[in-house]
Protein backbone atom coordinates (compact mmCIF):
# COMPACT_ATOMS: atom_id res chain seq x y z
CA UNK A 1 0.00 0.00 0.00
CA UNK A 2 1.13 3.25 -0.61
CA UNK A 3 -0.74 6.17 0.02
CA UNK A 4 0.12 9.66 0.72
CA UNK A 5 -1.09 12.86 -0.62
CA UNK A 6 0.56 15.58 -2.01
CA UNK A 7 0.68 19.48 -0.45
CA UNK A 8 -2.44 21.34 -2.41
CA UNK A 9 -0.96 22.87 -5.56
CA UNK A 10 1.67 21.00 -5.72
CA UNK A 11 1.85 18.75 -9.64
CA UNK A 12 4.85 17.90 -9.36
CA UNK A 13 4.54 16.38 -5.64
CA UNK A 14 1.21 14.80 -7.44
CA UNK A 15 3.33 13.08 -10.67
CA UNK A 16 5.61 11.66 -7.82
CA UNK A 17 3.07 9.87 -5.70
CA UNK A 18 1.18 8.67 -8.25
CA UNK A 19 4.46 7.08 -9.89
CA UNK A 20 5.40 5.87 -6.49
CA UNK A 21 1.92 4.59 -6.14
CA UNK A 22 2.26 2.02 -9.09
CA UNK A 23 5.69 1.07 -8.49
CA UNK A 24 4.74 0.37 -4.91
CA UNK A 25 1.64 -1.83 -5.86
CA UNK A 26 3.91 -4.49 -7.85
CA UNK A 27 6.03 -5.03 -4.37
CA UNK A 28 3.45 -7.46 -3.19
CA UNK A 29 3.63 -8.00 0.77
CA UNK A 30 4.86 -4.52 1.41
CA UNK A 31 3.15 -2.54 4.15
CA UNK A 32 3.39 1.47 4.34
CA UNK A 33 5.81 1.76 7.27
CA UNK A 34 4.15 3.74 10.21
CA UNK A 35 6.13 7.21 10.01
CA UNK A 36 5.44 10.15 12.50
CA UNK A 37 5.48 13.03 11.50
CA UNK A 38 4.02 11.72 7.95
CA UNK A 39 6.13 12.79 5.21
CA UNK A 40 5.39 14.65 2.17
CA UNK A 41 6.06 11.46 -0.43
CA UNK A 42 6.49 8.04 -0.04
CA UNK A 43 6.62 5.58 -2.17
CA UNK A 44 7.86 1.60 -1.15
CA UNK A 45 10.34 0.19 -3.74
CA UNK A 46 10.65 -2.87 -2.90
CA UNK A 47 13.55 -5.17 -1.25
CA UNK A 48 15.36 -4.37 1.84
CA UNK A 49 18.61 -2.70 3.03
CA UNK A 50 20.56 -4.26 6.62
CA UNK A 51 21.97 -1.88 8.26
CA UNK A 52 24.58 -3.29 10.74
CA UNK A 53 27.57 -2.29 12.70
CA UNK A 54 30.11 -2.31 10.12
CA UNK A 55 27.79 0.23 7.61
CA UNK A 56 30.17 3.55 7.02
CA UNK A 57 27.40 6.31 7.81
CA UNK A 58 29.63 9.08 5.45
CA UNK A 59 29.33 12.96 5.12
CA UNK A 60 30.63 15.00 2.34
CA UNK A 61 32.82 17.11 3.07
CA UNK A 62 33.35 19.92 5.79
CA UNK A 63 30.09 21.43 6.53
CA UNK A 64 30.01 21.03 10.52
CA UNK A 65 26.38 21.18 10.29
CA UNK A 66 26.12 17.75 8.17
CA UNK A 67 28.94 16.12 10.55
CA UNK A 68 26.49 16.65 13.15
CA UNK A 69 23.69 15.01 11.44
CA UNK A 70 25.85 12.43 10.68
CA UNK A 71 26.86 11.78 14.53
CA UNK A 72 23.75 11.62 16.04
CA UNK A 73 22.56 8.98 13.67
CA UNK A 74 25.83 7.00 14.13
CA UNK A 75 25.52 7.54 17.88
CA UNK A 76 21.36 5.97 17.69
CA UNK A 77 22.70 3.37 15.87
CA UNK A 78 25.69 2.92 18.31
CA UNK A 79 23.06 2.51 20.95
CA UNK A 80 20.67 0.24 18.99
CA UNK A 81 23.83 -2.12 18.52
CA UNK A 82 25.81 -1.52 21.45
CA UNK A 83 28.86 -1.30 19.33
CA UNK A 84 30.42 1.94 18.26
CA UNK A 85 29.34 3.22 14.64
CA UNK A 86 31.36 6.27 13.75
CA UNK A 87 30.43 9.25 11.33
CA UNK A 88 33.00 9.31 8.96
CA UNK A 89 33.90 12.41 6.31
CA UNK A 90 34.16 11.71 2.36
CA UNK A 91 35.02 13.28 -0.43
CA UNK A 92 32.85 11.43 -2.81
CA UNK A 93 29.99 12.49 -4.13
CA UNK A 94 27.94 9.46 -5.19
CA UNK A 95 26.37 6.79 -3.25
CA UNK A 96 28.84 4.60 -1.58
CA UNK A 97 28.18 0.59 -1.76
CA UNK A 98 26.89 -0.74 1.64
CA UNK A 99 26.53 2.76 3.18
CA UNK A 100 24.52 5.26 4.26
CA UNK A 101 25.76 8.86 3.03
CA UNK A 102 24.12 12.41 3.88
CA UNK A 103 25.11 15.23 1.23
CA UNK A 104 24.11 18.27 0.10
CA UNK A 105 25.18 17.98 -3.01
CA UNK A 106 22.96 17.90 -6.14
CA UNK A 107 20.23 18.47 -3.12
CA UNK A 108 16.58 20.09 -4.59
CA UNK A 109 16.91 23.90 -3.42
CA UNK A 110 13.03 23.64 -3.55
CA UNK A 111 13.11 21.86 -0.27
CA UNK A 112 14.15 24.40 1.73
CA UNK A 113 16.22 24.62 4.60
CA UNK A 114 14.83 21.56 6.31
CA UNK A 115 13.66 19.37 3.30
CA UNK A 116 15.79 16.16 2.74
CA UNK A 117 14.86 13.48 0.14
CA UNK A 118 15.86 9.93 0.88
CA UNK A 119 16.64 6.81 -0.72
CA UNK A 120 17.09 3.39 0.79
CA UNK A 121 18.29 1.04 -1.86
CA UNK A 122 19.29 -2.79 -1.54
CA UNK A 123 23.17 -1.14 -1.61
CA UNK A 124 22.66 1.40 0.49
CA UNK A 125 21.27 4.93 1.43
CA UNK A 126 21.71 8.06 0.19
CA UNK A 127 20.06 11.50 2.77
CA UNK A 128 20.13 14.02 0.23
CA UNK A 129 19.30 17.64 1.57
CA UNK A 130 19.68 21.65 0.76
CA UNK A 131 20.91 22.25 3.94
CA UNK A 132 22.57 20.27 6.89
CA UNK A 133 19.35 20.13 8.89
CA UNK A 134 17.53 18.33 6.49
CA UNK A 135 20.22 15.84 6.40
CA UNK A 136 19.48 15.36 10.41
CA UNK A 137 15.37 14.85 9.87
CA UNK A 138 16.01 12.77 6.68
CA UNK A 139 18.13 10.60 8.98
CA UNK A 140 14.93 10.60 11.51
CA UNK A 141 12.93 9.54 9.40
CA UNK A 142 15.86 6.47 8.57
CA UNK A 143 15.40 5.35 11.76
CA UNK A 144 11.90 5.00 11.86
CA UNK A 145 11.66 3.20 8.69
CA UNK A 146 13.96 0.63 11.21
CA UNK A 147 12.21 -1.54 14.01
CA UNK A 148 11.64 0.60 17.50
CA UNK A 149 14.93 -0.37 18.48
CA UNK A 150 16.97 1.84 16.32
CA UNK A 151 15.30 4.21 19.06
CA UNK A 152 17.41 2.15 21.78
CA UNK A 153 18.58 4.46 24.29
CA UNK A 154 16.99 5.77 27.65
CA UNK A 155 15.65 9.15 28.44
CA UNK A 156 17.67 10.74 31.81
CA UNK A 157 15.22 10.25 35.26
CA UNK A 158 16.87 10.75 38.18
CA UNK A 159 19.97 11.78 36.98
CA UNK A 160 20.10 15.11 39.45
CA UNK A 161 23.47 16.21 40.52
CA UNK A 162 23.01 17.76 43.84
CA UNK A 163 20.34 15.72 44.46
CA UNK A 164 18.51 13.14 46.25
CA UNK A 165 15.75 10.96 45.26
CA UNK A 166 13.19 11.73 49.07
CA UNK A 167 10.08 9.92 47.80
CA UNK A 168 9.82 6.72 45.78
CA UNK A 169 7.48 7.27 43.17
CA UNK A 170 4.47 7.62 44.27
CA UNK A 171 1.86 7.60 41.14
CA UNK A 172 2.18 5.82 38.12
CA UNK A 173 3.02 8.70 35.86
CA UNK A 174 6.26 9.45 38.31
CA UNK A 175 7.40 5.87 37.25
CA UNK A 176 10.02 5.75 34.58
CA UNK A 177 9.65 4.14 31.29
CA UNK A 178 13.22 2.13 31.71
CA UNK A 179 14.01 0.66 28.03
CA UNK A 180 14.43 -2.91 27.79
CA UNK A 181 15.41 -3.32 24.48
CA UNK A 182 17.85 -5.41 23.78
CA UNK A 183 20.48 -4.46 21.08
CA UNK A 184 20.38 -6.41 17.82
CA UNK A 185 22.83 -6.82 14.90
CA UNK A 186 20.94 -5.45 11.94
CA UNK A 187 18.56 -3.00 11.42
CA UNK A 188 16.76 -4.21 8.13
CA UNK A 189 15.16 -0.79 6.51
CA UNK A 190 12.40 -1.20 3.29
CA UNK A 191 13.50 0.47 0.21
CA UNK A 192 11.91 3.59 -0.09
CA UNK A 193 12.11 6.97 -1.78
CA UNK A 194 10.88 9.54 0.37
CA UNK A 195 10.62 13.80 -0.44
CA UNK A 196 10.08 15.64 2.84
CA UNK A 197 9.76 19.11 4.27
CA UNK A 198 8.44 20.90 7.42
CA UNK A 199 4.83 23.01 6.73
CA UNK A 200 5.75 25.56 9.29
CA UNK A 201 9.67 26.78 10.70
CA UNK A 202 8.21 26.84 14.40
CA UNK A 203 7.68 23.39 15.87
CA UNK A 204 7.82 23.93 19.73
CA UNK A 205 7.39 23.19 23.01
CA UNK A 206 7.99 24.41 26.16
CA UNK A 207 8.80 23.44 29.90
CA UNK A 208 8.50 25.42 32.87
CA UNK A 209 11.66 24.69 35.36
CA UNK A 210 10.25 28.06 37.10
CA UNK A 211 7.33 26.37 39.28
CA UNK A 212 9.50 23.11 39.16
CA UNK A 213 12.90 22.67 38.77
CA UNK A 214 14.57 20.41 35.92
CA UNK A 215 18.41 19.22 35.83
CA UNK A 216 20.04 20.05 33.15
CA UNK A 217 20.33 16.77 31.96
CA UNK A 218 16.77 15.99 32.35
CA UNK A 219 16.30 18.87 29.93
CA UNK A 220 18.90 17.13 27.45
CA UNK A 221 16.95 14.09 27.45
CA UNK A 222 13.44 15.99 26.39
CA UNK A 223 15.23 17.56 24.15
CA UNK A 224 16.73 14.67 22.42
CA UNK A 225 12.46 13.42 22.43
CA UNK A 226 11.78 15.93 20.46
CA UNK A 227 14.59 15.81 17.60
CA UNK A 228 12.88 12.15 17.46
CA UNK A 229 9.96 14.11 16.45
CA UNK A 230 11.60 16.38 14.07
CA UNK A 231 10.54 19.20 16.60
CA UNK A 232 13.04 22.33 16.69
CA UNK A 233 12.30 24.53 19.47
CA UNK A 234 12.53 24.54 23.02
CA UNK A 235 11.63 27.91 24.68
CA UNK A 236 12.64 27.45 28.10
CA UNK A 237 10.19 29.50 30.87
CA UNK A 238 13.39 30.41 33.24
CA UNK A 239 11.85 33.14 35.32
CA UNK A 240 8.54 33.73 37.14
CA UNK A 241 6.91 34.40 40.34
CA UNK A 242 8.43 31.51 42.15
CA UNK A 243 11.52 31.00 40.99
CA UNK A 244 14.59 32.86 38.61
CA UNK A 245 16.70 30.05 37.11
CA UNK A 246 19.16 31.67 35.22
CA UNK A 247 22.62 32.49 36.54
CA UNK A 248 23.35 36.55 36.12
CA UNK A 249 26.97 37.06 37.33
CA UNK A 250 26.05 40.73 37.93
CA UNK A 251 23.39 39.87 39.99
CA UNK A 252 24.26 37.15 42.23
CA UNK A 253 21.07 38.30 44.73
CA UNK A 254 18.64 36.48 41.76
CA UNK A 255 20.34 33.24 42.54
CA UNK A 256 21.45 32.45 46.23
CA UNK A 257 21.72 29.19 46.67
CA UNK A 258 19.19 26.99 47.90
CA UNK A 259 17.10 29.94 46.27
CA UNK A 260 13.60 28.75 46.34
CA UNK A 261 13.94 26.50 49.49
CA UNK A 262 15.05 30.08 51.90
CA UNK A 263 12.74 32.20 49.75
CA UNK A 264 9.69 30.09 50.61
CA UNK A 265 9.68 26.49 51.86
CA UNK A 266 6.09 26.06 51.12
CA UNK A 267 6.63 26.56 47.45
CA UNK A 268 8.57 23.62 47.56
CA UNK A 269 6.21 21.47 48.73
CA UNK A 270 4.73 20.52 45.51
CA UNK A 271 8.14 18.89 44.54
CA UNK A 272 7.87 15.92 46.50
CA UNK A 273 10.02 13.95 44.15
CA UNK A 274 13.56 15.52 44.70
CA UNK A 275 15.39 17.71 46.63
CA UNK A 276 17.64 19.69 45.44
CA UNK A 277 20.54 22.03 46.59
CA UNK A 278 20.01 24.64 44.33
CA UNK A 279 17.29 25.87 41.64
CA UNK A 280 18.93 27.70 39.06
CA UNK A 281 21.26 26.60 35.81
CA UNK A 282 24.44 28.05 36.12
CA UNK A 283 25.67 29.56 33.12
CA UNK A 284 27.99 26.73 31.93
CA UNK A 285 25.18 24.86 32.22
CA UNK A 286 23.24 26.32 29.83
CA UNK A 287 26.06 26.74 27.56
CA UNK A 288 26.16 23.05 27.26
CA UNK A 289 22.15 22.67 26.44
CA UNK A 290 22.64 25.16 24.45
CA UNK A 291 25.40 23.30 22.44
CA UNK A 292 23.76 19.88 22.97
CA UNK A 293 20.65 20.44 21.48
CA UNK A 294 22.41 22.31 18.19
CA UNK A 295 23.79 19.14 17.66
CA UNK A 296 19.89 18.06 17.74
CA UNK A 297 18.90 21.00 15.10
CA UNK A 298 16.88 22.45 18.48
CA UNK A 299 17.09 26.15 19.20
CA UNK A 300 16.48 26.95 23.23
CA UNK A 301 14.09 29.96 22.94
CA UNK A 302 15.31 31.67 26.54
CA UNK A 303 12.23 33.24 28.30
CA UNK A 304 12.87 36.01 31.08
CA UNK A 305 9.46 37.12 32.25
CA UNK A 306 8.54 41.06 32.02
CA UNK A 307 7.17 43.47 33.37
CA UNK A 308 4.67 40.80 35.00
CA UNK A 309 5.23 37.48 36.44
CA UNK A 310 8.28 38.85 38.03
CA UNK A 311 8.16 38.12 41.65
CA UNK A 312 11.26 36.77 41.64
CA UNK A 313 13.12 39.57 40.51
CA UNK A 314 11.68 42.40 42.41
CA UNK A 315 12.31 40.00 46.09
CA UNK A 316 15.97 40.37 45.00
CA UNK A 317 15.72 44.38 44.89
CA UNK A 318 17.82 44.43 42.20
CA UNK A 319 14.95 46.51 40.24
CA UNK A 320 13.23 49.69 41.88
CA UNK A 321 9.78 48.94 42.76
CA UNK A 322 7.07 51.24 41.86
CA UNK A 323 6.46 53.83 44.53
CA UNK A 324 2.82 54.46 45.81
CA UNK A 325 2.49 57.58 48.54
CA UNK A 326 6.53 57.52 48.70
CA UNK A 327 6.43 53.76 50.22
CA UNK A 328 8.01 50.96 47.69
CA UNK A 329 5.28 48.70 46.84
CA UNK A 330 5.55 44.53 47.28
CA UNK A 331 4.17 44.18 44.03
CA UNK A 332 5.59 41.51 41.34
CA UNK A 333 5.79 43.86 38.94
CA UNK A 334 8.36 45.75 37.32
CA UNK A 335 8.25 49.41 37.46
CA UNK A 336 8.77 50.56 33.69
CA UNK A 337 8.33 54.45 35.32
CA UNK A 338 11.94 53.98 36.15
CA UNK A 339 14.68 54.89 34.39
CA UNK A 340 16.79 51.96 36.18
CA UNK A 341 14.44 49.27 35.35
CA UNK A 342 15.36 49.39 32.00
CA UNK A 343 19.45 49.52 32.96
CA UNK A 344 18.95 46.42 34.86
CA UNK A 345 17.38 44.53 32.36
CA UNK A 346 19.64 45.53 29.57
CA UNK A 347 22.34 44.05 32.27
CA UNK A 348 20.71 40.75 32.60
CA UNK A 349 19.32 40.89 28.77
CA UNK A 350 23.31 41.17 27.84
CA UNK A 351 24.15 38.12 29.73
CA UNK A 352 21.61 35.94 28.52
CA UNK A 353 22.56 36.85 24.88
CA UNK A 354 25.59 35.36 25.20
CA UNK A 355 24.51 32.28 26.55
CA UNK A 356 21.74 31.89 23.90
CA UNK A 357 22.57 32.27 20.10
CA UNK A 358 18.84 32.02 19.50
CA UNK A 359 17.67 34.75 16.97
CA UNK A 360 14.40 34.94 18.93
CA UNK A 361 14.58 36.09 22.90
CA UNK A 362 11.41 36.12 24.31
CA UNK A 363 10.30 37.85 27.10
CA UNK A 364 7.19 37.04 28.31
CA UNK A 365 4.82 40.18 28.72
CA UNK A 366 1.78 38.01 29.88
CA UNK A 367 -0.70 38.56 32.40
CA UNK A 368 1.07 41.80 33.84
CA UNK A 369 -1.43 43.59 36.53
CA UNK A 370 -0.66 47.19 35.58
CA UNK A 371 -3.28 48.77 38.29
CA UNK A 372 -0.22 48.87 40.41
CA UNK A 373 1.26 51.56 37.90
CA UNK A 374 -1.76 53.79 37.49
CA UNK A 375 -1.10 54.70 41.19
CA UNK A 376 2.89 54.72 41.20
CA UNK A 377 4.49 58.54 41.32
CA UNK A 378 7.27 57.13 39.03
CA UNK A 379 5.07 55.41 36.17
CA UNK A 380 2.70 58.31 36.13
CA UNK A 381 5.41 60.78 35.54
CA UNK A 382 6.18 58.53 32.85
CA UNK A 383 2.96 58.01 31.07
CA UNK A 384 3.08 62.35 31.05
CA UNK A 385 6.59 62.79 29.73
CA UNK A 386 5.77 60.34 27.18
CA UNK A 387 1.93 60.96 25.99
CA UNK A 388 0.51 57.77 27.52
CA UNK A 389 -2.77 57.80 27.83
CA UNK A 390 -3.18 54.89 30.30
CA UNK A 391 -0.97 51.55 32.19
CA UNK A 392 -1.92 49.49 28.69
CA UNK A 393 -0.01 52.33 26.56
CA UNK A 394 2.91 52.06 29.46
CA UNK A 395 3.11 48.50 29.19
CA UNK A 396 3.45 48.90 25.46
CA UNK A 397 5.78 51.35 25.65
CA UNK A 398 8.34 48.99 28.12
CA UNK A 399 7.89 45.93 25.46
CA UNK A 400 8.84 48.67 22.60
CA UNK A 401 11.79 49.49 24.28
CA UNK A 402 12.90 45.80 24.82
CA UNK A 403 11.85 45.35 21.35
CA UNK A 404 14.38 47.83 20.24
CA UNK A 405 17.13 46.69 22.49
CA UNK A 406 16.37 43.35 20.96
CA UNK A 407 17.29 44.53 17.56
CA UNK A 408 19.81 46.67 18.63
CA UNK A 409 21.42 43.11 19.22
CA UNK A 410 20.26 41.33 16.18
CA UNK A 411 17.46 39.43 18.36
CA UNK A 412 14.32 39.37 18.01
CA UNK A 413 11.54 39.96 20.57
CA UNK A 414 8.92 37.21 21.07
CA UNK A 415 5.97 37.73 24.13
CA UNK A 416 2.81 36.16 24.02
CA UNK A 417 0.15 37.79 22.57
CA UNK A 418 -0.28 40.81 24.37
CA UNK A 419 2.50 42.05 23.02
CA UNK A 420 0.09 42.65 20.07
CA UNK A 421 -1.92 45.21 21.89
CA UNK A 422 0.99 47.95 21.48
CA UNK A 423 4.34 48.39 21.89
CA UNK A 424 6.28 45.55 19.78
CA UNK A 425 7.95 46.37 16.37
CA UNK A 426 8.09 44.98 13.20
CA UNK A 427 9.59 41.60 13.03
CA UNK A 428 8.26 40.60 16.53
CA UNK A 429 6.92 36.98 17.00
CA UNK A 430 3.43 36.77 19.25
CA UNK A 431 2.50 33.93 20.87
CA UNK A 432 -1.22 32.90 20.10
CA UNK A 433 -2.31 31.48 23.52
CA UNK A 434 -5.62 33.12 24.81
CA UNK A 435 -7.55 30.64 22.55
CA UNK A 436 -9.71 33.92 21.71
CA UNK A 437 -7.08 36.32 20.83
CA UNK A 438 -9.66 38.76 18.60
CA UNK A 439 -9.28 38.80 15.31
CA UNK A 440 -8.02 42.87 16.01
CA UNK A 441 -5.24 41.91 17.07
CA UNK A 442 -4.01 39.63 14.64
CA UNK A 443 -5.51 42.01 11.77
CA UNK A 444 -2.69 44.64 14.09
CA UNK A 445 0.15 42.24 14.21
CA UNK A 446 -0.36 41.97 9.89
CA UNK A 447 0.02 45.35 10.00
CA UNK A 448 2.56 45.56 12.37
CA UNK A 449 4.87 43.45 10.21
CA UNK A 450 5.00 40.44 13.12
CA UNK A 451 4.19 36.87 12.34
CA UNK A 452 2.50 34.23 15.01
CA UNK A 453 3.31 31.45 16.31
CA UNK A 454 0.35 29.42 17.77
CA UNK A 455 -0.24 27.65 20.77
CA UNK A 456 -4.09 27.95 21.71
CA UNK A 457 -4.77 27.00 25.21
CA UNK A 458 -7.79 25.11 23.51
CA UNK A 459 -5.37 22.76 22.11
CA UNK A 460 -1.63 23.23 23.56
CA UNK A 461 -1.98 23.61 26.77
CA UNK A 462 -0.23 20.08 27.70
CA UNK A 463 -0.56 21.05 31.56
CA UNK A 464 -4.32 19.82 31.52
CA UNK A 465 -5.43 16.23 31.75
CA UNK A 466 -5.64 14.50 29.24
CA UNK A 467 -8.29 12.15 30.11
CA UNK A 468 -11.73 13.16 32.51
CA UNK A 469 -10.77 9.56 33.89
CA UNK A 470 -9.70 11.37 37.37
CA UNK A 471 -9.07 8.01 39.01
CA UNK A 472 -5.84 7.28 36.64
CA UNK A 473 -4.94 10.70 35.77
CA UNK A 474 -2.30 12.64 37.50
CA UNK A 475 -3.82 16.19 38.71
CA UNK A 476 -3.53 18.78 36.05
CA UNK A 477 -3.78 22.90 35.68
CA UNK A 478 -7.80 23.34 36.33
CA UNK A 479 -10.77 21.47 34.68
CA UNK A 480 -9.97 21.61 31.28
CA UNK A 481 -9.56 18.23 29.54
CA UNK A 482 -7.12 18.14 26.58
CA UNK A 483 -7.09 14.95 25.03
CA UNK A 484 -4.83 13.53 22.07
CA UNK A 485 -7.64 13.70 20.03
CA UNK A 486 -8.52 17.34 20.89
CA UNK A 487 -4.47 18.31 20.73
CA UNK A 488 -4.73 16.64 17.10
CA UNK A 489 -7.75 19.02 16.15
CA UNK A 490 -5.97 21.88 16.81
CA UNK A 491 -5.87 24.33 13.50
CA UNK A 492 -2.77 26.32 12.92
CA UNK A 493 -4.01 28.51 10.91
CA UNK A 494 -7.95 29.20 11.83
CA UNK A 495 -9.92 30.56 9.19
CA UNK A 496 -9.97 34.38 11.25
CA UNK A 497 -6.17 34.65 10.37
CA UNK A 498 -6.20 32.74 6.96
CA UNK A 499 -8.72 35.52 5.62
CA UNK A 500 -6.38 38.30 7.39
CA UNK A 501 -3.30 36.26 6.33
CA UNK A 502 -2.36 32.81 6.15
CA UNK A 503 1.31 33.83 5.92
CA UNK A 504 1.18 35.54 9.80
CA UNK A 505 1.63 32.09 11.09
CA UNK A 506 5.12 30.95 11.84
CA UNK A 507 5.10 27.89 13.63
CA UNK A 508 3.22 26.16 16.38
CA UNK A 509 4.30 25.01 19.73
CA UNK A 510 3.07 23.34 23.05
CA UNK A 511 3.62 24.30 26.46
CA UNK A 512 4.13 22.31 29.68
CA UNK A 513 3.70 24.78 32.40
CA UNK A 514 5.10 23.30 35.51
CA UNK A 515 3.07 24.19 38.61
CA UNK A 516 1.94 20.81 38.39
CA UNK A 517 4.59 19.06 37.75
CA UNK A 518 5.81 16.61 40.34
CA UNK A 519 8.71 14.36 38.56
CA UNK A 520 10.58 14.59 35.43
CA UNK A 521 8.60 10.87 34.39
CA UNK A 522 5.59 13.24 35.10
CA UNK A 523 6.67 15.75 32.54
CA UNK A 524 7.13 13.45 29.64
CA UNK A 525 3.98 11.83 30.77
CA UNK A 526 2.06 14.93 29.97
CA UNK A 527 4.14 15.89 26.92
CA UNK A 528 3.46 12.40 24.89
CA UNK A 529 1.85 11.83 23.19
CA UNK A 530 0.42 14.21 22.68
CA UNK A 531 3.20 16.35 21.44
CA UNK A 532 3.49 13.45 18.43
CA UNK A 533 0.21 15.59 17.10
CA UNK A 534 2.29 18.53 17.53
CA UNK A 535 5.08 17.21 15.63
CA UNK A 536 2.58 16.29 12.67
CA UNK A 537 0.39 19.36 12.49
CA UNK A 538 3.61 21.42 12.69
CA UNK A 539 5.55 19.12 10.01
CA UNK A 540 3.40 17.40 7.62
CA UNK A 541 1.36 19.31 4.96
CA UNK A 542 -1.81 20.81 4.70
CA UNK A 543 -4.30 17.86 3.86
CA UNK A 544 -7.78 16.78 5.52
CA UNK A 545 -6.65 15.72 9.04
CA UNK A 546 -7.18 11.73 9.46
CA UNK A 547 -6.83 10.94 13.03
CA UNK A 548 -7.61 7.24 12.95
CA UNK A 549 -4.63 7.01 10.55
CA UNK A 550 -2.88 8.87 13.05
CA UNK A 551 -3.70 7.07 15.97
CA UNK A 552 -3.14 3.38 13.91
CA UNK A 553 0.40 4.68 13.00
CA UNK A 554 1.02 5.77 16.74
CA UNK A 555 1.29 2.34 18.12
CA UNK A 556 3.97 0.99 16.16
CA UNK A 557 5.52 4.79 17.31
CA UNK A 558 4.72 3.98 21.07
CA UNK A 559 7.04 0.83 20.42
CA UNK A 560 9.53 3.45 19.59
CA UNK A 561 9.15 5.34 22.29
CA UNK A 562 9.29 2.01 24.64
CA UNK A 563 12.53 1.56 23.18
CA UNK A 564 14.12 5.03 24.04
CA UNK A 565 12.59 4.78 27.12
CA UNK A 566 10.50 8.09 26.94
CA UNK A 567 7.83 7.75 29.03
CA UNK A 568 3.97 8.66 27.86
CA UNK A 569 0.67 8.07 28.65
CA UNK A 570 -0.86 5.12 27.21
CA UNK A 571 -4.14 5.94 24.90
CA UNK A 572 -7.43 4.68 26.38
CA UNK A 573 -10.48 3.91 25.10
CA UNK A 574 -11.35 7.80 25.15
CA UNK A 575 -8.17 8.07 22.35
CA UNK A 576 -10.12 6.30 19.76
C1 LIG B 1 0.22 32.21 29.63
O1 LIG B 1 -0.31 31.08 29.73
N1 LIG B 1 0.04 33.10 30.59
C2 LIG B 1 1.02 32.56 28.48
ZN1 LIG C 1 6.09 52.23 38.83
Amino acid sequence: MNTRIPIPGGFRWAVMIVAGLAQALTVLGNTTPALLPEPVSLSVTGGQFAITPATRVLHIGDDPRLADAATYLAQRLSQAFDQDVVAERTDATVAQPGAILLTTVGADAALGSEGYALTVANDGVVIRAPMAAGAFYGAITLLQLAPPVAFRGQALVENKPGGTLTIPAPRPCDQPNLSTAKPVTALTVPCVSITDRPRFAWRGLLIDPARHFWTIDELKAYVDSMALHKLNSLQIHLTDHQNWCVEIMKYPELTPEKAMNEADPQRLSGQTYYKLARHYYTQEELKSLVGYAAKRFVNIVPEIEMPGHASALMRAKVCPACLVDGKESSSGEICPGNEKTYTVLQDILDEVLAIFPSRYIHIGADECSKKIWGRCSQCRARMKSEGLDDVTALHGYFVGRMSDYLQRNDRTLVGWDEILESGAKAGAIGMYWRSGTSDELVRRAAKNGQRLVMTPTAHFYFDYVQSPDKESEPVGFGRSVITLKTAYAMKPVPESISQIDPGLVLGIQANLWGERMQSFPHVLYMTWPRACAVSEIGWSPERPRDYAGFFQRLQSHLERLDAAGIKYRKPTAIDR
